[in-house]
């Protein structure tokens, strides 16, 4: 997979002290009581593990699944619940995962779901930021990094489904063909 990779954009160390930030400043911020965490899939996944596990306090995991990327380099445009359920979170104060910030549209869409469904507030936190005009005007509450507006890959962000598992965040080399 290495090879594959033409710059390491993130590495791991920075990711974990940047990380140890934010889980401060979650643990700072949020209300009292048991946090409800909505982590979206697939791409959060990694973020959130290791991001969680800095935040030492009473919380519930929910997972949503969201499409808008349909495994290429283009966002559809069009944000697609996934789930035939949605969890409860009538009356919750939700801290929303996300992995990126690009178009805004996701955070927009599912901010304003958990919204419709009862959440008392959301919040939300992303690994990465995209520094870009957005096509819808959200922020995140929490942002590990602001990146320039190219295409990465690891640390849960995949092309075609692979590279989740790189530790760190990387820019692909382009296709050789
Ligand atoms: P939007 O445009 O809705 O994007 O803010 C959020 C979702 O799009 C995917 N995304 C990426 N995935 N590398 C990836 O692997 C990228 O550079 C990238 N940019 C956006 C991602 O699934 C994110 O949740």
């Amino acid at each position: 997979m290495r090879d594959d990779i033409e710059r390491i954009l993130i590495d791991e160390a920075v990711i974990e002290k940047r990380l140890d930030a934010i889980a401060k400043e979650i643990e700072r911020d949020f209300p009292e009581g048991p946090m409800l965490v909505i982590i979206l899939l697939k791409g959060a996944l990694v973020f959130a593990a290791d991001l969680l596990r800095r935040v030492p306090r009473p919380l519930e995991i929910e997972c949503l699944n969201v499409a808008s990327y349909h495994g290429g380099m283009e966002s559809s445009g069009k944000v697609n619940f996934l789930d035939r359920h949605f969890p409860d979170i009538r009356g919750r104060h939700v801290l929303l995962l996300d992995d990126i910030l690009d178009t805004g549209r996701t955070l927009h869409a599912v901010s304003n779901r958990l919204l419709e469904e009862g959440a008392l507030a959301v919040h939300t936190a992303v690994l990465l930021a995209k520094e870009k005009e957005r096509a819808e005007e959200v922020q995140a509450d929490y942002v590990g990094f602001e990146i320039g507006d190219e295409f990465v890959v690891g640390y849960g962000l995949d092309y075609k489904g692979r590279y989740r598992n790189l530790p760190y965040v990387g820019v692909l080399k382009p296709p050789s063909d």
